[in-house]
């Protein structure tokens, strides 16, 4: 039996007040994220324990203790207040995986400011979106992406700050631009953090939506209980752990497993800032010795296209413990890590939203290769019928996966946008949007999603968002974006288009459009194929019917047409 005890015994007297005792919170205190990923371990005498093992993209390693962390955060923070900036302004930190990214993430949240990531890889379009949609004061960027930034620059009135972490005092500064170097700072000893509550705001995360443009998930402060105690209990964090979380902070996994939970937890944590490569990672394992490993079905099953021969190369022997999240992790990426590492990757299932770990397989529970597992303890899930919105009254069947809205690290609202989230509750049952069914034992077997959102690589993509880009290209006139298999992917991209007058199909054309779109949105939203078409299936009001061209990509049954204008 695991020393996190059974499944059954962790549920009976569940209360998150487990969490609250161990972090030496009473409700009411003062809860800064920040303060609890530093300050706290420093002063349980781990201030000189590896908190992050920084690897850059040209092998350049760097390695910070609790203490050096603390004083990063508090130097950031300092130099942010110096801009005038304070609590719940909005500080977007548009970055590559530097440390100055972890750090400043800690900085933000010191202060009482809410930190928006946002994956450097957005284009511009992508970033004028979400910077105008929180009003965002200041950015933290890089040198290299600062010219997405100068580029919508005329549109971002709120936008008072570009801070340029890496300038290196040549290139003259422009308008807003004023450089910040965490090296050439002296290290501030003290902060006073930001004595933030139970529901102040923390973090906001861009999550895309089905109809609209993408909305910002909005978190608070007292998240960390739940992230912390589904880290130690799901992920099996301890002690002596050397953890590596493969997310990048652009999404909320990198934020709430791979900043605030592994530190909260005084645990030594990698970071790879390099693209993937079965070598790279492989080798990442072996050098660093990790013990925990947190990461994605695409990422297991292009390790798993290397083959078997790669791994015996290097020695793996120090893992310990597994887990995956993003995407459904098939029953055979499971088996195969099991005979490949000797440990299988464990299934976890949550979102943006729910701000942790909701559903999964974890140590003290019997593990069902294929199924999610089971909701945490002290989280309440079911399984609606879509007709009623009623959980079923047996298990079996498929239905829509709801959650009882209650655990502390739930979102609050989506920014300014409380109508967006009611509309996320049925019958008091929060829906998460994806089809599940549950077993007899409780396990829940995921189905798929409830609506057009893509899951390329276990990254949301909105078609509405990228239907929207495409129409500001001179030869579109009208798009259907969907969904189509892939064997790595699982889903990527397709766009659906038809032309304006004067523009014929070519293999040029789909190329620009192509390329339009990644320097636009993203690499991940870029369609990975491209059907000119002479008309789109609509229905007689005039809406594009994407279930339609879907179920043709996946030689599904199309349904119900009668409100179809074209037949
Ligand atoms: C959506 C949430 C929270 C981490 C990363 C994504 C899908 C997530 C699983 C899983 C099948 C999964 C769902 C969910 N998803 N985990 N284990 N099995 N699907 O956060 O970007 O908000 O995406 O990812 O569709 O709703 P996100």
């Amino acid at each position: 039996m695991s020393h996190i005890g059974s499944y059954e015994d962790r549920i009976r007297d569940f209360s998150w007040s487990i969490a609250e005792k161990e972090l030496g919170f009473k409700p009411g205190d003062v809860i800064n994220i920040g303060w609890y990923a530093t300050d706290r371990i420093c002063r349980q005498g781990k201030a000189s324990k590896i908190a992050l093992i920084h690897e850059g993209f040209s092998g350049v390693e760097r390695r910070y203790t609790y203490n050096d962390i603390r004083l990063a955060s508090n130097t950031i923070g300092t130099f942010l207040r110096g801009l005038g900036l304070k609590n719940e302004d909005r500080v977007c930190l548009f970055m590559d995986r530097i440390p100055e990214l972890y750090l400043g993430f800690l900085g933000i949240l010191k202060i009482g400011a809410i930190a928006q990531p946002l994956f450097s890889a957005f284009g511009d379009e992508s970033l004028l979106v979400r910077l105008s949609n929180a009003e965002t004061s200041a950015v933290l960027t890089q040198k290299k992406h600062i010219f997405k930034v100068r580029k919508i620059l005329d549109k971002l009135p709120h936008l008072k700050h570009i801070i340029i972490v890496d300038h290196d005092g040549k290139a003259p500064l422009k308008e807003r631009e004023v450089a910040f170097s965490l090296e050439a700072s002296n290290p501030v000893e003290d902060l006073e953090c930001f004595p933030a509550k139970a529901e102040s705001p923390s973090v906001l995360h861009y999550t895309s939506g089905t109809t609209g443009m993408p909305k910002g998930v909005q978190h608070v402060h007292y998240s960390l209980i739940s992230q912390y105690l589904t880290a130690k209990w799901v992920l099996d964090l301890q002690e002596n752990d050397i953890y590596w979380c493969t997310a990048d902070p652009g999404w909320v996994t990198g934020t709430s497993y791979g900043i605030i939970a592994p530190f909260s937890l005084g645990v030594t944590q990698c970071v790879l800032d390099a693209g993937f490569s079965t070598e790279a990672w492989y080798r990442f394992i072996e050098k660093n010795r990790i013990s925990m490993w947190y990461s994605a079905p695409t990422a297991i099953r292009s390790l798993m296209k290397g083959g078997d021969e790669i791994v015996k190369k290097f020695d793996l022997s120090s893992l310990r413990h597994l887990a995956s999240v993003g995407e459904p992790l098939n029953s055979e990426a499971v088996v195969w890590s099991e005979r490949v590492f000797g440990r299988p990757f464990l299934d976890t299932y949550w979102q943006t939203e729910t701000g942790c770990i909701v559903i999964s397989n974890y140590p003290g529970m019997e593990v069902r290769p294929g199924s999610m597992g089971k909701p945490f303890p002290g989280i309440t899930g079911t399984i609606l019928d879509p007709s009623r919105s009623e959980p079923y009254p047996a298990p079996g069947k498929i239905g829509l996966v709801g959650l009882k809205f209650d655990w502390p690290s739930r979102m609050r609202t989506y920014w300014r946008n409380e109508e967006a989230f009611q509309k996320k509750f049925r019958n008091n049952w929060y829906i998460t949007g994806d089809r599940a069914r549950m077993d007899k034992d409780g396990y829940y077997w995921f189905a798929g999603r409830d609506d057009d959102i893509i899951n390329t690589a276990g990254h949301l993509v909105s078609p509405f968002e990228v239907e929207s880009a495409l129409l500001e290209h001179p030869a579109v006139a009208e798009s259907a974006v969907v969904s189509k298999p892939d064997p790595l992917n699982l889903e990527v991209v397709k766009a659906y288009v038809t032309l304006k007058p004067g523009f014929a199909a070519s293999k040029d054309l789909d190329l620009e459009i192509m390329n339009f779109i990644r320097k636009k949105l993203s690499p991940l939203a870029m369609p990975q194929e491209i059907e000119f078409v002479d008309s789109l299936p609509k229905t007689r009001s005039g809406k594009i019917m994407r279930r339609i061209l879907h179920a043709k990509e996946w030689g599904e049954e199309i349904g119900d047409t009668s409100t179809l204008e074209n037949e």
